[in-house]
């Protein structure tokens, strides 16, 4: 890279900012209060789970079968929560780190733009009653190609800011990694032209965390060992493969700001493991991006 740059994490959906403890006997506080940094690379992990609406089983079983917690479906979760908690959520809606949008990610090819518009309205009906917000970005990330009315009708004239988006053909997608156009501002309509324009920003692979990245309980990534007591000590390393996978994707991308889609199909099932490496990674990267690590 011509450019120095260094490393800088920003959660944008964290659910829990301070975790307590790494399993060892010493108590840590990770800070993970880093904002933006103009001349730094900013690394953005957005956590998410992924659960194809009425895929594997119906909303109901995904919400309550013996396979998964909290995570389906959002509305149906909240119904049950105490106040205390709806007061948490509604903090993590207010300061950006919870987004939320339609009743579901709507397929783009065969499904009729009636039914598209009517399950965005009744998501972000419900999110405007709850929370008094209208969600900024929406997340297309699973269907199986893309349409323009999705651009501009469901996602400019929704009010969207911004769009990512999964699963584009792999040769246009080749083209422009090697073009660095995954993000792009997209037009979806010609005659409406620049007023109903949108930032839209395509993912360099799947919506899966990098290689190595994946911290669902049952996943084999190395989980950051930050007591030198112990002999799988790894910070140094883990810190070194979050900047290689950082650079790597920065490599492709115009801008210092890039996304990693923390998670995938079923994630979070037990939330916590992810949380906890998440820290602990936005620590550890930032403690050495202080020293000019890069
Ligand atoms: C946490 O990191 C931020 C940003 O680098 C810094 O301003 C703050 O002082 C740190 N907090 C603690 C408790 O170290
Ligand atoms: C859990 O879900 C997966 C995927 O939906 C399914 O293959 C598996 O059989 C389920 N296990 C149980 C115990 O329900
Ligand atoms: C960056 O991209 C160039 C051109 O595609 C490639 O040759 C190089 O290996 C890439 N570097 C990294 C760190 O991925």
């Amino acid at each position: 890279m011509g450019r120095e740059r260094v490393l800088l994490v920003w959660v944008v959906a964290v659910l829990i900012i301070i975790m307590v403890g790494v399993g060892e006997s010493k108590y840590m506080v990770y800070n993970t209060s880093q904002g933006i940094v103009a001349d730094k690379l900013n690394v953005h992990l957005v956590a998410h789970s992924h659960d194809d609406v009425g895929w594997l089983k119906t909303v109901d079983q995904y919400y309550v079968g013996s396979n998964n917690s909290i995570q389906a479906f959002f509305q149906r979760w909240w119904r049950d929560q105490s106040e205390a908690m709806q007061l948490v959520v509604k903090k993590l809606v207010n300061s950006g780190q919870l987004e939320n949008g339609g009743m579901c990610m709507h397929d783009e090819g065969p499904t009729h733009y009636i039914d598209m518009i009517d399950q965005t309205t009744l998501g972000h009906l419900f999110i405007k009653v709850e929370f008094n917000v209208t969600p900024r970005v929406g997340w297309q990330i699973d269907p199986f190609g893309h349409s323009a009315v999705q651009a501009y009708l469901l996602g400019a004239e929704v009010g969207f800011d911004s769009f990512f988006y999964g699963r584009i053909d792999y040769q246009d997608r080749a083209k422009r990694k090697s073009e660095k156009s995954l993000e792009v501002i997209w037009r979806g309509s010609k005659s409406l032209g620049s007023s109903s324009q949108i930032f839209a920003g395509a993912f360099p692979e799947n919506y899966e965390p990098p290689s190595g990245f994946y911290f669902e309980v049952n996943d084999a990534s190395p989980v950051v060992q930050d007591d030198p007591e112990f002999f799988d000590y790894n910070v140094q390393e883990r810190v070194n493969d979050f900047v290689a996978a950082a650079v790597a994707q920065a490599n492709i991308t115009r801008t210092n700001h890039i996304m990693w889609t923390m998670g995938t199909d079923f994630k979070y099932q037990y939330a916590h493991t992810w949380f906890r490496q998440l820290d602990k990674l936005i620590h550890y990267v930032n403690m050495f991006a202080d020293s000019n690590y890069l």
